[in-house]
């Protein structure tokens, strides 16, 4: 008897076709699953990341409770087109800290991953206050409450918390004093500004993101636009293959 066969007997008999592909088939998924456990770390450690500071990561809170991530994107595709007009391709080390990551593939706007430092906070607040102002042709929704909207800070610290349980290396002190490194980032001049920089590092941008005297939503949602790919410094990065 012959190989093909007993290959017969196997495509003849429904309940033994399936134990046997089960088997293959598990066999197929532990060789790909099993090393990922042994690997200390499925992401490159790229030099520059960072968690987000307190006031980031309440924009960021916004930035998916308003939904922006049904238009916007935020991975550049290593693709020419892509690497021309938004920049270096993203990187999993930039989204290291991000739970839930905001890739996307709906882009009704731009790819917003290396917004960070394109424009003013200025544009940003005449921007979210009304598209058209700036971009005539604009079908984004205007989103001027935010500049109206006191930014609640009341559970700051269980929200980096939150972050820690799943990974961020936030430590206690950064949890402790969540509230007061927020604050500190709306004033470089505040006693507290040392400690934010201690904590998150002296690249952080502190300054009155909407240039209103009160802590807004708006403050937060672009102190977080800011951020967005300007943490890694790609006149120096190099990825770890080519090292
Ligand atoms: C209905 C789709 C839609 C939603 C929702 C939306 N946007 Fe946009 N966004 C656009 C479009 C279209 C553009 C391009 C035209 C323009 O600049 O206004 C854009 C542009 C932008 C830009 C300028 C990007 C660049 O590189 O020029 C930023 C920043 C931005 N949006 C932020 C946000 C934020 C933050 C939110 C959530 C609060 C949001 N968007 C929600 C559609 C949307």
């Amino acid at each position: 008897m012959g190989i093909l066969d007993k290959h017969g007997a196997i495509e003849r008999n429904a309940t033994l076709l399936m134990v046997l592909s089960l088997i293959v088939v598990s066999i197929g998924g532990l060789i790909e699953i099993v090393p990922l456990f042994y690997l200390q770390n499925t992401i490159e450690d790229v030099e520059g990341m960072r968690p987000y500071t307190p006031l980031e990561l309440a924009g960021r809170d916004i930035y998916i409770r308003e939904g922006c991530y049904v238009c916007h994107s935020q991975m550049i595709r290593p693709m020419r087109d892509e690497v021309e007009r938004y920049g270096h391709y993203s990187l999993a080390a930039e989204s290291q800290y991000d739970h839930p990551f905001q890739w996307g593939s709906k882009r009704t706007g731009p790819d917003l991953s290396r917004v960070g430092g394109r424009y003013s906070d200025n544009w940003h607040v005449d921007h979210l206050t009304d598209p058209r102002s700036v971009v005539p042709e604009s079908i984004m929704p205007e989103y001027a409450f935010l500049k109206h909207t006191p930014l609640d800070t009341k559970y700051i610290s269980d929200r980096l918390k939150a972050d820690q349980m799943v990974g961020v290396p936030y430590t206690d002190e950064m949890i402790a004093s969540a509230r007061e490194d927020l604050l500190a980032q709306l004033d470089p001049y505040s006693d507290g500004i040392d400690t934010l920089m201690a904590h998150y590092g002296d690249k952080v941008v502190a300054r009155n993101f909407d240039s209103q005297p009160e802590l807004t939503e708006m403050d937060a949602l672009i102190a977080y636009l800011q951020v967005l790919g300007t943490m890694v410094d790609f006149s120096t990065f190099e990825p770890a293959a080519s090292r």
